[in-house]
């Protein structure tokens, strides 16, 4: 039995499961696939780039999709949120910043309009703004964040808000999804387990590494966010797998600014080379649960019959 909730009947989907806008990585083809396997994809706009937009909006062709922005960035090019309501996206997702100067007119265009939060203040705010999907996001997430860890943030967000909570972080499997609908979530955001599918924009390397490494070797860090010249608002930082440009940076953001005549071009080269030794490499704490790299649909079919069942009998109850 299909698991239905207000995500479901809002969305009109199958599964109360969410593709997570990755930059640059939640591409067209996997958010189409993602919405084609009775989930919901939404493609990941990043610091945006119109060309790469408009093109990852084609490849979705006609299935349809959302698209996310990082909020403080689309405040510097705002035109990009008209550009992509011009595409008639169901959904628009807002993370990292502040929402009001964009919730109306997502709202008018008839997107639902999803907002991604770390705590409980701003989860109030974004619902008062007339967010129609809350994201609880935990610090165990891949990629940006902040804050608290999902266990807690969820069951808090889903008592403090209205409207429909969608967890995100730390989910990869039927386990995690079957536990946040427990928490109170109408549904799941899933971002590093679609990172490590076929259809992802990840470096084929980065691929790799998911699959090796364990939600040990992630820690949150600046660094990358210093050397790529993104200046992120307090309290964000992003969560990446270790490797040596991050330990020999890491705690040291004025000597990395210090050293970004050299630093900067070394950086764009080894990651322009995938190189693992120095590019940065998003990926959540829940990579210890990443063993293959399968198509997406693959991956929302295992996630929510995994959960189906657990749903159905808990296993601490038989
Ligand atoms: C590689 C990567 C890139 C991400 N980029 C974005 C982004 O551009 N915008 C955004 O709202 N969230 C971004 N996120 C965070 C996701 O929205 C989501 O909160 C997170 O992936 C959920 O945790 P999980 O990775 O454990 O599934 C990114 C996450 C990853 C792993």
């Amino acid at each position: 039995m299909p698991l239905k909730t207000k995500l479901t009947d809002m969305l009109g989907i199958e599964h109360p499961l969410l593709l997570a806008p990755m930059g640059m990585v939640s591409g067209g083809a996997l958010a189409a696939s993602v919405t084609r396997a009775g989930g919901f994809g939404l493609i990941g706009a990043g610091y945006g780039d119109p060309a790469w937009i408009e093109r990852e909006f084609g490849a979705a062709g006609n299935t349809p999709v959302g698209i996310g922005f990082i909020t403080w960035s689309l405040a510097k090019q705002p035109q990009l949120l008209d550009m992509a309501l011009a595409r008639k996206p169901r959904t628009v997702m807002l993370s990292f910043g502040d929402a009001a100067p964009f919730a109306k007119k997502v709202k008018d265009a008839g997107a639902l309009l999803i907002c991604q939060v770390q705590n409980v203040k701003d989860a109030k705010t974004v619902a008062a703004l007339g967010a129609d999907i809350v994201v609880a996001q935990g610090t165990e997430a891949g990629g940006h964040g902040a804050g608290r860890a999902t266990f807690t943030l969820v069951p808090a967000i889903a008592d403090a808000v209205k409207v429909p909570v969608v967890a995100a972080g730390g989910i990869a499997d039927g386990r995690g999804m079957a536990a946040a609908l427990m928490l109170g979530a109408a549904g799941v955001l899933v971002g590093t387990r679609f990172s490590a599918s076929q259809e992802s924009l990840t470096h084929p390397n980065l691929k790799r590494k998911i699959v090796e490494s364990d939600g040990d070797s992630t820690t949150r860090t600046k660094v990358f966010d210093t050397v790529r010249g993104y200046t992120w608002p307090h309290p964000y930082d992003g969560r990446a797998i270790r490797n040596a440009f991050l330990e020999r940076w890491h705690g040291n953001d004025s000597g990395l600014q210090a050293a970004m005549e050299t630093e900067g071009p070394r950086y764009k080269d080894a990651a322009a080379q995938g190189d693992t030794n120095t590019m940065v490499m998003f990926a959540g704490e829940n990579i210890d649960l990443i063993h293959d790299l399968p198509p997406a649909a693959e991956i929302v079919a295992r996630i929510t019959k995994e959960a189906e069942t657990l749903l159905s009998r808990p296993p601490g109850f038989r």
